[in-house]
C-alpha cells in the first residue's frame, strides 16, 4: 500500500487533461535563494510537444525544470501564474504519475549504499531511498513492476547492487527506471548523459528515443547539440533567465543565436538530423 493521498480535487473532475498545456507559465518571477533567476517569464509547452532547453551554466535551465516539477514556485504577484497540466496546485503524488524526472541533483541525493532496486522503488513513494517504515509501504505488485522496468532498461542484474558499486551510466539507468515506475506521459531529463562515456550516452539516448516513440513526451536539458534527438523539434535557448530564442530547431539553432546565447564564437554543422557546434578558428 502506498501512503494515502491528501484530499485534493481531481483535475479530471473539472478539466479534460488532454486539452491543457503541459506547462503554462505567465509573467513568473522565480528566485533560487536570494538569486532572481527569472523575471516575468512567459513560456508554454504543450503536452506531446518534445522540447530541448539549452543555455550556458547558470542560465536557469534546472530552475525551470524545478518549476515544472513543482519543486519551486514563482513569487506571488498579480497576473503571474504557473499551471502544470491545467492546475496551479498539485500534490507530489499525483504529479509524479504524469511527469517523471531524471536529474543529477536527484542522483546526488542518494546514499552510496542504496541498492538499485531501492532506487527504483523509491519512485513509488517520491522519496529518496527506502528507509525505515517506508519499506512496508511497497506492495508486491510495485516490486514486480520495478523489476520489470529494470530488466527492460538492462539493469536487472543490479537490483541488489549498491550505487557506489555501479558505473555512472548504470546509476543513471536506475534513475530512469525510477522515473518510469508510474508510467508518466512526460519525462523531464536534466543533462541525462552528463558524465557518461560515448557508448553509454548513445545507449541512454537510444532508450530515450524508444520511450519517445512509445508515446512519452520528452523535455530535455542538454549542453550538447548532438544529443538533441531528431524527434525533438522545439528548442528554447536561455541566457541569464531570458528566452533568447524559442521555436523550430532549424530556425533556433543558428550560429548567430548560439553565439549570442553562449557569448562565444562558434561554428555550427548539421549532419543528418543532428547538430554539432565546434569552436570557430582563431
Ligand atoms: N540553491 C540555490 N541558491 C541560490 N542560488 C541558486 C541555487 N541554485 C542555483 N542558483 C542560481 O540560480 C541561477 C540559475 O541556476 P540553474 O541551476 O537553474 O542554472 P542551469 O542553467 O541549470 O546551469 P547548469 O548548466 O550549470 O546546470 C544561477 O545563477 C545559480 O547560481
Ligand atoms: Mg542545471
Amino acid at each position: 500500500m502506498v501512503a494515502s493521498k491528501p484530499d485534493e480535487p481531481d483535475i479530471t473532475d473539472t478539466v479534460s487533461m488532454t486539452d491543457v498545456p503541459l506547462i503554462d507559465i505567465r509573467n513568473a518571477t522565480i528566485y533560487r535563494g536570494s538569486t532572481r533567476v527569472f523575471e516575468n517569464l512567459t513560456l508554454k509547452i504543450e503536452q506531446h510537444e518534445p522540447a530541448a532547453i539549452l543555455g550556458p551554466n547558470g542560465s536557469g535551465k534546472t530552475t525551470l525544470l524545478k518549476v515544472m516539477n513543482r519543486e519551486l514556485y514563482p513569487m506571488r504577484q498579480n497576473n503571474a501564474s504557473v499551471r502544470i497540466l491545467g492546475r496551479e496546485t498539485w500534490n507530489v503524488w499525483d504529479l509524479r504519475s504524469h511527469i517523471g524526472i531524471v536529474s543529477h541533483d536527484l542522483q546526488a541525493r542518494y546514499r552510496d549504499n542504496t541498492s538499485g532496486l531501492h532506487v527504483v522503488l523509491s519512485g513509488f513513494l517520491s522519496s529518496v531511498g527506502i528507509h525505515g517504515s517506508l519499506a512496508g509501504r511497497i506492495s508486491a505488485e510495485q516490486k514486480s513492476r520495478a523489476r520489470e522496468i529494470m530488466e527492460a532498461l538492462g539493469v536487472g542484474a543490479l537490483m541488489g547492487t549498491e550505487l557506489r558499486k555501479m558505473s555512472t551510466g548504470q546509476q543513471r539507468r536506475c534513475l530512469l527506471a525510477r522515473a518510469l515506475v508510474h508510467d508518466p506521459d512526460t519525462l523531464i531529463l536534466d543533462e541525462p548523459t552528463a558524465g557518461l562515456d560515448l557508448a553509454a550516452s548513445f545507449d541512454y539516448l537510444t532508450r530515450i528515443r524508444q520511450l519517445s516513440e512509445g508515446g512519452k513526451n520528452i523535455v530535455l536539458v542538454t549542453h550538447l547539440l548532438n544529443e538533441i534527438p531528431p524527434e525533438i523539434d522545439r528548442v528554447i535557448l536561455l541566457r541569464e533567465g531570458k528566452i533568447i530564442a524559442d521555436g523550430a530547431k532549424d530556425a533556433v539553432l543558428t550560429e548567430k543565436n548560439l553565439r549570442h546565447t553562449y557569448g562565444t564564437d562558434l561554428r555550427l554543422a548539421k549532419i543528418d538530423d543532428y547538430y554539432l557546434a565546434y569552436p570557430a578558428d582563431g
